[in-house]
């Protein structure tokens, strides 16, 4: 039997119930600015979509319909889509199609756990190229570039726009990049795409070796119900649902995305005013001692003396943030934009708690 340890375990944001019971909280009580999640909430459709849903059947293991909006949505064939139970099935499914024993993957970090755990499970050997803090986390490059050419590894994994930096590559480079090391997969995590200010589209296309990645759990709010999906071409999305486990993707979840995918004018106003509410709230941080990183997502990285204590501190307010230590950045915290009014409840804890949760000035 395979052995585990607790170091395998990755750290995410959102809700814990076992954490709030010890501080006597409610989930329902705490306003969580933890998870990057469109706080203005699912297409108004997908609540009777689920309702109308068949429970005591099973769901269509191919997810054919949903395929085949989504084949339409960007233009592709149909099995150039494998759908899965949130970007996270996806990850995991292909560390284990394609990395063997001590198969060099390289990851651009800070980024999300997933991918880390996903290859370390699989036993790959892990190598991780790190944005500085110097250069405000501009992604490394020209690092990776080296890194690609002198290691080799099996895959490569990119998030673009990357959690929790909020930077983003663009993807004419990465096609650019993919074509000259054909060699190597490329897992590009788009995950984040839909909250760009722009419309990118599908932008470039890209060649072969490259998966991408797109979630509907932010955007369109879905993390409870967990649904993403691949586009690659149709032998890589073959080798992907060859270990996919039957059934991953749920009814309820199948008819959700349905209905979220007709109604895109929710998903665009929605995101425009998400947008919108976090520029305000990043501009009064500023207006009161604090230095939000720069970022093109509603999330954003927050510099504090020590990222365990700011959350707690906030947490006995019933106010969620994102301690970063997990990410290797113990000194920032990260957050993610709400309503108007929500925001205004954190900034003003923010503003409150200055002397305890600024960083130290040198
Ligand atoms: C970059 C990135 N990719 C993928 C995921 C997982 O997405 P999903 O909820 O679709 O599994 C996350 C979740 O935080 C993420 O930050």
């Amino acid at each position: 039997m395979m052995s585990c340890t607790t170091e395998l375990l990755d750290v995410h944001g959102g809700i814990d119930p076992a954490e709030l019971a010890e501080y006597g909280l409610r989930p329902n009580e705490i306003l969580d600015f933890s998870a990057n999640v469109n706080p203005f909430g699912p297409p108004p459709g997908v609540r009777d979509a689920i309702a109308r849903t068949m429970i005591d059947r099973y769901p269509d293991r191919s997810c054919g319909e949903l395929r085949a909006k989504l084949a339409r949505r960007h233009g592709v064939a149909t099995d150039s889509i494998l759908v899965g139970n949130g970007a996270s099935e996806l990850i995991w499914l292909s560390a284990v199609a394609w990395l063997r024993q001590d198969d060099p993957v390289l990851i651009i970090g800070p980024t999300f756990g997933g991918y880390e755990r996903a290859a370390r499970v699989a036993n790959a050997r892990v190598h991780l190229v790190m944005a500085s803090t110097s250069e405000g986390f501009r992604p490394p490059w020209e690092a990776f570039c080296q890194f690609l050419a002198t290691k080799r590894p099996r895959l490569a994994y990119l998030a673009t726009p990357n959690n929790p930096t909020g930077q983003t590559v663009e993807a004419r480079a990465i096609a650019r990049l993919a074509k000259s090391h054909s060699h190597v997969g490329f897992v590009l995590d788009e995950a984040y795409v839909d909250l760009l200010a722009d419309d990118v589209g599908d932008g470039d296309s890209m060649p072969d070796n490259v998966i991408r990645l797109r979630s509907l759990t932010k955007s369109h709010a879905l993390a409870g119900l967990r649904l993403g999906y691949a586009i690659a071409n149709p032998e890589t999305i073959r080798n992907l649902a060859t270990v996919q486990p039957p059934w991953s993707v749920n009814g309820p979840a199948q008819a959700a995305g349905l209905a979220a995918l007709s109604d895109s004018g929710h998903v665009r106003k929605s995101v425009a005013c998400w947008r919108r509410e976090s520029a305000e709230l990043v501009t009064r941080l500023r207006d009161n001692e604090y230095s939000p990183m720069p970022s093109a997502m509603p999330f954003f990285l927050l510099p504090v003396a020590d990222a365990a204590t700011a959350r707690q501190r906030l947490l006995q307010r019933r106010l969620l943030v994102r301690d970063c230590t997990s990410f290797g950045l113990p000194g920032y915290i990260r957050i993610c934009g709400r309503t108007h009014e929500e925001n205004g409840r954190l900034l003003d804890a923010l503003i409150d708690l200055r002397s305890e949760v600024l960083p130290c000035r040198t």
